[in-house]
């Protein structure tokens, strides 16, 4: 399963290419590239204290709860895929997960590459739990840095039999391309999406609709089917 922001638009977290979405009131290049945290790093660290803050106040819903139900009955027959940096599919229950683009419940210490669990803001420069120094920056990929898990997602795309999209606008590389891939190595593809993200390769199998609705209703078809 590949996951975009739509799945937890609904718990209340903006999307980012959406109206009202996040890129609509920050210019990308500022909050989400190397380049911009250098020009102002307070800028970024507020961002993401904010974004970081706001979870808080936002509880999965009945998407991510449906991911994890079906993760307990087949196990790791599922790999969960998410772009996204909130924690709530981890807080549904979900464990066979990977944050491709980082996670706002972790920072990352620039000095010596250390990845602590954060919960705290990191605009008064904090120090480093592991090695003292206050290079603290948010655990989030941003444009022009590498993914996290690329290696074990690429493996698990190419050997799986259904590929699944949930809420992603399919606009952000390697991401994007995931689906082609699984197509190429004769996985059928699903979307299940607000509206058609209209990708290079046509899914067999484009529903659309709100996250909340379809990802259960497909969870339910796959446990009552096999
Ligand atoms: P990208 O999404 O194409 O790639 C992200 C990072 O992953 C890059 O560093 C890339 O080297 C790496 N990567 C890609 N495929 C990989 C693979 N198979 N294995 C290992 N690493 C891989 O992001 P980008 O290259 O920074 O930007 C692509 C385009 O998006 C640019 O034209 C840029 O202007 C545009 N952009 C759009 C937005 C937006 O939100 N609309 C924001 C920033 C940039
Ligand atoms: N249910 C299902 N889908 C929804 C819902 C909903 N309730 N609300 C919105 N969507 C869909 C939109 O139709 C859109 O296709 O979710 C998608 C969100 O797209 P984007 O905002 O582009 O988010 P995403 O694809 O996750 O962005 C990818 O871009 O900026 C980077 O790093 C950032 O991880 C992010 C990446």
């Amino acid at each position: 399963m590949l996951i975009g922001a739509g799945i937890s638009a609904e718990s209340g977290v903006p999307t980012f290419r959406d109206a009202g979405g996040l890129w609509e009131g920050h210019a990308v290049d500022d909050v989400a590239s190397p380049d911009g945290f250098e020009r102002d790093p307070d800028t970024v660290l507020r961002f993401y204290d904010a974004r970081r803050r706001a979870l808080a106040s936002v509880e999965p819903n009945a998407a991510h709860r449906a991911l994890a139900q079906l993760e307990t009955e087949r196990g790791d027959d599922l790999l969960v895929v998410t772009q996204n940096v909130d924690d709530l599919h981890e807080r549904a229950g979900s464990r066979n997960l990977v944050h491709m683009h980082g996670e706002l419940a972790r920072a990352r210490c620039t000095a010596c590459e250390a990845r602590p669990a954060w919960s705290a803001d990191l605009l008064d420069r904090p120090p480093c739990p592991v090695c003292g120094e206050r290079m603290l920056r948010p655990d989030v990929v941003w444009f022009g840095e590498m993914p996290y898990g690329l290696d074990r997602i690429e493996q698990a795309v190419v050997a799986c039999d259904v590929f699944v999209s949930v809420g992603t606008s399919g606009q952000v590389y390697p991401a994007a391309g995931y689906a082609a891939l699984a197509a190429a190595f004769e996985a059928r593809t699903v979307e299940l999406n607000l509206e058609s993200s209209e990708g290079l390769v046509p899914f067999d199998d484009a529903r659309t609709g709100p996250a909340t609705v379809l990802v259960p209703a497909w969870v339910d078809e796959v446990l009552s089917t096999s």
